[in-house]
């Protein structure tokens, strides 16, 4: 009905603006139902708790691809599809090896995935592109990192999860099953997230036509800003900016209070859709508390909560997904500039999925502005400005 009224409507005489399209629903989707007030989350029909403690990272890319949990032996021929993807091209890897140390990792691996699209053997959108550039954004991630470092470049596994991989490459030594597991967790509960910037960004990119490779890419350049998915990264060096400038002793509780007197946004709180606490960080509290534990790191997680409770008493604002992240990566020593890229390596599902759902039944997107400049000036030749 909303659609039919709005067609009618002759924007030219009764613009309305929404800006940031708060609450405008666009698209019906299968991948995911975001209950803002009660904090529940559900991909394909499972819902979060149950997919952070039963599912597997590649289960996840299953149920996203195909609304459905995979059997075994799909689960099996998936896990081996994305092995045997995860060797990139060379020049990919040329690219890596010689660009510029200090480059943005999400810069470098928005580029290198750019790449990837030239070495496809064929420009139809498959599900062999989604399962390729699934298995080949860790190898770009591990490889630039080890690039800048002046370290090795280790060649990706033929067997193992995504997670395992992952590490391994990252660290050039095998997990323990608890780093796996804590990997494999994080990439489970970033997998998908309703229609999100990023998201909307390659259904956009999609809906022109346009192929995966390019709606992927353009929705890394959506992740990459702080208030998307770039926010774990600005929580991490928000958190060790404090500890350099005022030590282990250091006040959470004065500099959040003195931050929102300034009228400054604390990374990893607010949300557009929830208005309680992100499931999602749920989940990652508790690795935050259990791994900063283990790794000496309490004083972070200590600050996180004194920081959480002080949101919450100044402004009601609960944390998201990124807050917590952020010392769940930082006890896994991974340094911070790559947790979005991480990010990228999960939400990789999410964009895919929805980017075949949009192909399925598309509509060029393609929203209004409301001009509000003048309208009929002269024509001045230019040595007369
Ligand atoms: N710190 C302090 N105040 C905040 C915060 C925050 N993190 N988030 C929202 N607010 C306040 C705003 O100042 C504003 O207050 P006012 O009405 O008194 O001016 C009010 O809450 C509404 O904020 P908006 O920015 O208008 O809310 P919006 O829905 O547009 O933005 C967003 C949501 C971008 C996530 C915002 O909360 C934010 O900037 N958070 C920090 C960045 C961040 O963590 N981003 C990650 C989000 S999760 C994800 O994308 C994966």
């Amino acid at each position: 009905m909303a659609e039919h009224n709005l067609q009618n409507i002759d924007l030219d005489k009764y613009p309305h603006i929404n800006k940031g399209l708060d609450g405008i629903v666009a698209f019906s989707t299968t991948k995911s139902f975001i209950d803002g007030k009660s904090g529940d989350l559900i991909f394909s029909g499972y819902h979060i708790d149950t997919l952070a403690e039963n599912a597997t990272f590649e289960e996840v890319c299953f149920l996203l691809w195909n609304d459905r949990l995979p059997n075994e032996q799909e689960l099996d021929d998936l896990h081996q599809k994305l092995r045997s993807e995860r060797k990139l091209p060379e020049p990919v890897l040329t690219y890596i090896k010689t660009t510029r140390k200090t480059a943005e990792p999400m810069a470098v691996l928005r580029t290198a995935v750019s790449m990837l699209a030239d070495f496809q053997d064929d420009s139809s959108d498959t599900m062999d592109h989604a399962i390729a550039v699934t298995a080949q954004i860790p190898t770009i991630i591990a490889a630039f990192d080890r690039a800048r470092n002046d370290k090795d470049i280790i060649e990706p596994l033929d067997e193992g999860s995504t997670a395992f991989n992952f590490l391994y490459m990252l660290n050039g030594e095998e997990p323990g099953e608890a780093a796996e597991r804590t990997m494999d967790l994080c990439l489970v509960i970033h997998a998908e997230h309703g229609m999100n910037a990023s998201t909307f960004t390659a259904r956009t990119i999609c809906a022109t036509q346009s192929d995966m490779f390019s709606a992927v890419t353009g929705a890394i350049g959506a992740l990459k800003g702080p208030l998307h998915g770039g926010a774990n990264t600005a929580v991490m060096n928000m958190l060790l900016d404090l500890e350099e400038k005022e030590g282990k002793d250091a006040d959470p509780v004065a500099f959040t209070k003195e931050k929102l007197s300034k009228k400054e946004k604390m990374m990893g709180f607010g949300h557009r859709v929830y208005k309680t606490f992100d499931p999602r960080a749920v989940h990652l509290r508790k690795m935050s508390k259990k791994l900063s534990e283990e790794t000496g790191h309490e004083y972070l997680y200590e600050w996180s909560e004194a920081m959480v409770k002080t949101m919450k008493d100044e402004k009601g604002i609960d944390p998201n997904v990124d807050f917590f992240s952020a010392t769940v990566y930082y006890s896994l020593g991974i340094k911070p500039d790559l947790y979005t890229c991480i990010f990228t390596m999960s939400r990789i599902s999410g964009w895919t999925a929805h980017f075949f759902e949009q192909k399925e039944n598309n509509r060029l997107i393609r929203p209004r502005a409301l001009y509000v400049g003048e309208k009929n000036l002269e024509w001045v030749p230019v040595e007369d400005r």
